[in-house]
């Protein structure tokens, strides 16, 4: 595949490679004094330094000149075989993203009698077994750190794996099922339907579940807006629903903010989070280690 955008400059740079090794042999060429098998007279420049230094200008050795011409013959073999003029891919159809594939290859293979061991066993048996442990954080660090914290713990909007409060359910299966293929948590903008001044009184009675402070007059009313809009996914006490990923409202833990404000943005203009699936560059052992030590997190 070509980052180009138009074949110009795919050409500009095969032309300036060609050029170069051209212009070589040309230079080469020109100064073929060596081809000469004996230079008798040698010439002065006719510059003397410090009284007896004078500067001649012998040939350059014939060793040099030979060495050279390789190195042009060795370059336009490789403009062969390898990508180099523009974007021409070359005969070997070599390409680094390749390479690195074939080392992972290579390497999981090395590294699989490591994971024999932990084939047969369970997950959680595998969140007990030290090695295992060890294994499943250092992939944990390796994968997952940038979004969930080096503690697992998350922060705004990267949910907290170490809680045992789950968006998308927390037995092992469930979590093997959210590493693997990953997940996409979508909550609709309601904000065409929902005036602004509903969404705050829904988000009072969004904040009485957790017994935050909420104003008790305009709760009816926010109920009402619930009932209507939201049951649908969070449930009629707000537990919220593994299967679509809606969070339970009630337990006082956020991905986003309990305050009015924020809850109102996310009635308003909705969310849109996604977890990426692993299985497009972790082996299933890995992720079968990776879900023992997550579970582990709150299953001690
Ligand atoms: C690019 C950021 C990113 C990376 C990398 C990432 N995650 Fe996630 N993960 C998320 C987001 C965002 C969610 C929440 C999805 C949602 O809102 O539904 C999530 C959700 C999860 C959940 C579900 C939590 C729940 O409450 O149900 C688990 C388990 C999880 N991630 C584990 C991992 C593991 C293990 C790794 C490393 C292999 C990883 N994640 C790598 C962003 C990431
Ligand atoms: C189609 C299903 C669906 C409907 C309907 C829906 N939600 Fe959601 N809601 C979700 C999902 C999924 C998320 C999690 C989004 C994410 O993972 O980023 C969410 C997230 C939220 C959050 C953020 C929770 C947190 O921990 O920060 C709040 C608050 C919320 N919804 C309230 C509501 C309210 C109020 C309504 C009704 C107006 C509503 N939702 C309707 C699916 C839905």
């Amino acid at each position: 595949m070509s980052d180009f955008i138009s074949s110009f400059w795919s050409y500009y740079i095969a032309v300036i490679a060609l050029g170069g090794i051209v212009w070589c042999v040309y230079l080469l060429f020109s100064q073929r004094a060596w081809l000469k098998r004996d230079v008798k007279a040698v010439e002065s420049t006719g510059h003397v330094w410090d009284g007896d230094l004078t500067e001649l200008n012998n040939p350059v050795p014939r060793w040099w000149t030979v060495m050279y011409l390789l190195l042009c013959v060795f370059a336009l073999g490789y403009l062969v075989l390898y990508p180099g003029l523009g974007s021409n891919p070359g005969t070997l159809g070599f390409t680094a993203g390749k390479q690195v594939l074939q080392e992972q290859a290579a390497l999981n293979e090395r590294i699989q009698p490591v994971y024999e061991r932990f084939r047969e066993m369970s997950i959680p048996d595998i969140a007990q077994d030290a090695q295992a442990r060890d294994i499943g954080q250092r992939l944990f660090l390796n994968n997952c750190a940038q979004c969930h914290g080096s503690d697992a713990k998350g922060s705004r909007g990267f949910p907290n794996l170490t809680d045992n409060d789950w968006l998308w359910g927390g037995s092992p299966e469930q979590i093997q099922a959210t590493i693997t293929q990953g997940r996409h948590g979508v909550m609709p903008p309601w904000g065409a339907m929902i005036k602004p001044e509903e969404a705050s009184a829904i988000a009072q009675y969004v904040r009485s579940f957790s017994g935050l402070a909420h104003d008790p007059l305009r709760v009816n009313a926010g109920k009402r807006g619930f009932d209507t809009y939201c049951v649908a996914c969070h449930g009629a006490e707000g537990k919220g629903n593994p299967l679509v990923g809606a969070p339970n409202l009630t337990d006082g833990v956020w991905l986003y903010g309990s305050s009015e404000a924020t809850i109102v943005e996310t009635i308003l203009n909705g969310r849109d989070n996604q977890m990426p699936a692993q299985e497009t560059h972790l082996t299933p052992e890995q992720i079968r280690l990776l879900t023992g030590w997550v579970w582990g997190q709150s299953n001690r």
